[in-house]
């Protein structure tokens, strides 16, 4: 399918943070762009933004001068909805009611030629319902931008129930014409990015109501050990409260109150506060001129054991072996112990083991085992700079101190959570990997899309699916089981997806 014509005409409805930004994109590409927004002023406003953008660009070298001329004057502000009448495409950016947009569309379709195509930014609204009563609901699709549009690359591609293919394969061509990376998704409630990542939150939210430790350690361990730019906490503070629960509710409400986006207690309370995050100076952290950087906790040193003994097979967790060796430290190996079929690490008497979904405690009863110290899942073991760490509620002080010993040989913080099931970057990445396999099942998006649109959208440092291949399909499903076993009720129902592919062995990520 070929891209919108670079000359042809592209209206941009709604002049706001993405109306703007859009255009911008759309301009820099090539075509004559017609900005119109209700509010008197806000179009030209925006239009001279978008002009000092692009000359800053210009003046930083990331453009030259003559493009950033050329694409400020392809702006035009139109006062009159009437003036779009030449678009073949209109991408409307206005307020987020479902009403409204409805009204514009209709407006809209009596105005436009009849093969120009109405696409909608909405992040939260059916594309499906936004094109019913229209005469011609099959030209309506999404093009969903996210926020700042000119920078980050995805672009949600999203098709309603009467969406013509032609139609968003065209948009589809044209967004990747104009660099970005867009992805095709079925309308339903998030989308593909807004659903996906509803576990990044709550299961940070769910670590933090048992107050398995503060909020700024949580973050800690899940950019130092899971690779993720931002930790969930500091990332709700940015992105607002109120925009994130509205967010988690209208998710929730839509798949009619499935325990798997039930919203936290903890942000219903700070958005009653109005501890919106940075935008009022207070969130889970407080940004006040004078506030203290809240400290990340991690155990104090310990000795360093001499010696440490591996048994079994410890898949990707076995590079911490070449850490502690590198570091002097002895590693011995040992026969496989049926306690723990994954592999483990004995150290100052007691086991070291990669987490399973499990509290320590409840595992090491389960398998005979006192004094048991559980770690966290790590994007790379082989770099990672911080573990989270629990302990069994009978596990002894020497172990403990033993274990911790052992991975601060190896170079690595040790972050002690309380004894929760799945600790932090295990159980979050277990459950993103069930939704995106999920969004699969249900052919919201393929398997690839899926984990683009998560590594393009917010930045993963891997595509759910993969990083799932990479820990071991079955391991994941263990985890999503024990936290199941845990909490009970249905939050942790494991995807019928990752059921099949433990079956075949395929990879979750494998585009057939
Ligand atoms: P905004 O509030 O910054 O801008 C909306 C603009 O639309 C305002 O300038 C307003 O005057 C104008 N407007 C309202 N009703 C209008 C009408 N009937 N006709 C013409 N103009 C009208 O909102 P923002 O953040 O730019 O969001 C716009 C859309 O993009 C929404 O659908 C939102 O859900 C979606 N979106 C927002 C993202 C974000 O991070 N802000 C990210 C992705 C999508």
């Amino acid at each position: 399918m070929r891209p919108l014509p670079a000359d042809a005409v592209v209206a941009v409805i709604g002049a706001g943070a993405m109306g703007a930004g859009i255009a911008q994109v759309a301009a820099q590409s090539g075509h004559p762009v017609r900005l119109f927004d209700s509010r008197i002023g806000a179009a030209e406003t925006a239009r001279r933004k978008i002009v000092a953008t692009l000359e800053s660009l210009a003046a930083k070298g990331k453009m030259s001068i003559d493009a950033a001329r050329s694409a400020g004057e392809r702006i035009a502000v139109v006062d009159v909805l009437a003036d779009c009448v030449s678009a073949k495409l209109v991408i409307e950016a206005i307020v987020e009611e479902l009403e409204a947009k409805c009204a514009l569309l209709r407006e809209l379709e009596a105005i436009v030629a009849f093969d120009a195509i109405l696409a909608t930014n909405t992040s939260s609204l059916s594309i499906t319902a936004l094109a019913a009563g229209l005469k011609h609901p099959s030209r309506v699709v999404g093009m969903h931008f996210f926020n700042p549009a000119p920078i980050l690359p995805l672009v949600e591609v999203v098709s309603g129930l009467e969406t013509d293919s032609t139609i968003a394969d065209a948009i589809y061509a044209t967004a990747a014409a104009w660099g970005k990376f867009p992805v095709h998704a079925a309308s339903t409630p998030g989308f593909i990015v807004n659903r996906c990542a509803r576990p990044f939150y709550g299961e940070a939210l769910r670590l933090l109501s048992e107050r398995a430790t503060d909020p700024a350690t949580l973050d800690a361990v899940m950019r130092d050990a899971g690779g993720f730019r931002m930790g969930p906490f500091e990332l709700m503070d940015l992105i607002g409260h109120d925009v994130n629960f509205a967010v988690t509710r209208s998710v929730w409400d839509a798949y009619f109150h499935d325990p798997r986006y039930t919203p936290s207690v903890l942000q219903h309370e700070l958005v009653a506060a109005g501890f919106l995050g940075r935008k009022t100076g207070r969130g889970f952290f407080n940004y006040a001129n004078q506030a203290a950087k809240p400290d990340i906790i991690a155990l104090p040193a310990q000795s360093r054991p001499a010696a440490v003994r591996a048994c079994g097979e410890l898949r990707a967790a076995g590079t911490l072996l070449s850490r502690l060796a590198s570091a002097n430290v002895i590693v011995e190996r040992g026969p496989p112990n049926p306690a723990f079929p994954s592999g483990a690490i004995a150290v100052g008497g007691g086991w070291l083991a990669l987490t399973d979904g499990r509290t320590a405690t409840t595992r090491g009863a389960a398998v005979g085992v006192r004094d048991l110290v559980l770690f966290d899942l790590a994007l790379d073991y082989a770099t990672c700079t911080r573990l989270a760490v629990s302990r069994a509620d009978t596990c002894s002080e020497s172990v403990w101190r033993a274990a911790a010993g052992a991975l601060q040989a190896a170079g690595i913080a040790v972050s002690p959570l309380d004894d929760v099931a799945g600790l932090a970057v295990m159980g979050t990445v277990a459950m993103l990997a069930n939704e995106a396999a999920d969004a699969v099942t249900q052919k919201i998006a393929t398997a690839h899309d899926v984990d683009i649109a998560m590594q393009k959208g917010v930045n993963y440092p891997l595509g759910p699916l993969a990083w799932a291949d990479r820990i071991g399909i079955a391991q994941v499903r263990d985890v999503l089981v024990h936290l199941g076993a845990q909490y009970g009720g249905d939050r942790y129902r494991v995807s019928p997806l990752i059921a099949r592919r433990c079956a075949t062995g395929q990879p979750l990520a494998d585009p057939s």
